[in-house]
């Protein structure tokens, strides 16, 4: 008997007999429940964590794959200009992405259960396996916007590793080719309403409100009380800090060291953003950036958990199976270069106080509230040029 409404798929297209699928079938639990093949039993001294430890790899890598269905799927949909309509779905798959991230920094604690000596006993046998060589996690930090030349130098050449896989090789090279979420993200910060010259103009103001907030809250005319060298050096410290984003030089110095990612626009784009996310259209952008901020996050979480769990096996002297100098290596891919949205994390340094933030202008203001084109509302805007006035309290 069949069910109603049940559906079948036949790979060669015979429905004789046709009685649709059973849950086993569907998931193929044949293929995957049989998938585990401890190696210590194989040599005859079966060695009971082995199957713990195959079990979460395998867990993790198919983590991995949904995580990268989800990232490809939030590429393609910022390739075409995103509608507000789509930012929801990213919005979701994001989150979705951050939700699966959080359990896989977590499932490290079910393989801590396994002690070194019971790892001791079979690990040789696996030697040179190494999760070094998962592809998955390559492709995943690739298309995420880790760049080859910002890995550390172990890391830097996948011939090593995947030479003799001609598949993966092209995997990797079309992860490197097509453009990362960050490169997506980068372009969609950098049209962000508002920022237009000719329009609502918000660099210029932003420059002014920070003038302001320098010379009024932490200008050197404050400066007669007991605290005034180290008062002196705040000033000089949060002067410089603004002075890194206000100057395209300085900019442009820190981004062809590496240590700023966003062109310039676009981290425009981004403060634009975060200062005005209280403003209905800005709250999914900000969101959106919210939940980027989540992945490199839980990513740099999920390494130092990894590095934490290896020292614990194996020390901090012993390489690993994959050749790397094992903890150490580990431990230097901790560093802000394997951040691929770092600039949102220093986002916090080039905040002004919310009393030193532009008004919007009412013209503008109205326009946030609805779909309209941001343009017409910029042309209003310039016209009602007493509106637009920057309007900068003292606190
Ligand atoms: C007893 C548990 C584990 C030990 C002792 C261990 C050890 C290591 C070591 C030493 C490395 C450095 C490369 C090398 O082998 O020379 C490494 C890399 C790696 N491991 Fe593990 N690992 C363990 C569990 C896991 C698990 C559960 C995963 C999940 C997928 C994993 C994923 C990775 C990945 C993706 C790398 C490459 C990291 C990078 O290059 O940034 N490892 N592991």
């Amino acid at each position: 008997m069949s069910c109603p409404g049940r559906y079948s798929y036949h790979p060669n297209g015979d429905t004789t007999g046709d009685d649709g699928m059973l849950y086993g079938e569907y998931l193929m639990l044949d293929k995957l429940l049989t998938a585990q093949r401890p190696l210590s039993a194989y040599h005859g001294h079966a060695v009971h964590d082995e199957h713990l430890f195959i079990i979460t790899h395998q867990a993790y890598e198919l983590w991995f794959k949904q995580i990268i269905y989800e990232l490809d799927s939030i590429r393609a949909l910022f390739k075409r200009v995103v509608e507000e309509t789509q930012s929801l779905e990213i919005l979701k798959r994001l989150n979705r992405i951050v939700l699966i991230l959080k359990i896989l920094v977590d499932q490290v604690m079910i393989l801590e259960t396994m002690t070194p000596l019971d790892f001791m006993e079979f690990r040789d046998y696996l030697c040179p396996a190494s999760g070094f060589q998962s592809l998955q996690f390559r492709l995943l930090e690739n298309k995420l916007g880790v760049k080859q030349e910002h890995r550390v130098k172990y890391n830097q050449n996948y011939a090593k590793v995947f030479g003799n896989d001609e598949q993966a090789v092209k995997a990797i090279e079309k992860s490197e080719s097509e453009p990362s979420l960050k490169e997506l993200v980068e372009r969609w910060l950098e049209r962000t309403p508002g920022l237009e010259n000719e329009g609502f103009n918000f660099w210029e103001k932003y420059k002014k409100a920070v003038n302001r907030f320098l010379e009024v809250k932490v200008g050197p005319e404050e400066f007669n009380d007991d605290n005034k060298d180290y008062r002196n050096q705040e000033y000089e410290k949060k002067r410089e800090q603004f002075e890194s984003v206000l100057d395209n030089r300085v900019h442009d110095a820190l981004m062809s060291r590496g240590e700023r990612r966003f062109s310039h626009k676009a981290l425009q784009g981004a403060i634009l953003i975060t200062l005005y996310r209280d403003e209905p259209r800005f709250s999914q952008p900000h969101q959106i950036l919210t939940l980027l901020m989540d992945i490199d996050s839980l990513i740099t979480k999920w390494r130092y958990n990894h590095v934490i769990m290896v020292q614990r096996m194996i020390g901090s002297s012993q390489l690993g199976t994959g050749g790397s100098s094992g903890y150490q290596y580990l431990r230097s891919t901790l560093s802000d270069r394997y951040k691929v949205f770092v600039d949102l994390f220093n986002l916090s340094t080039f905040l002004v106080p919310r009393s030193f933030i532009p008004n919007l202008g009412l013209k503008i203001k109205n326009h946030l509230y609805s779909n309209t084109d941001w343009k017409t509302a910029s042309e209003d805007c310039i016209q009602n040029n007493e509106e637009e006035k920057l309007d900068v309290k003292n606190f």
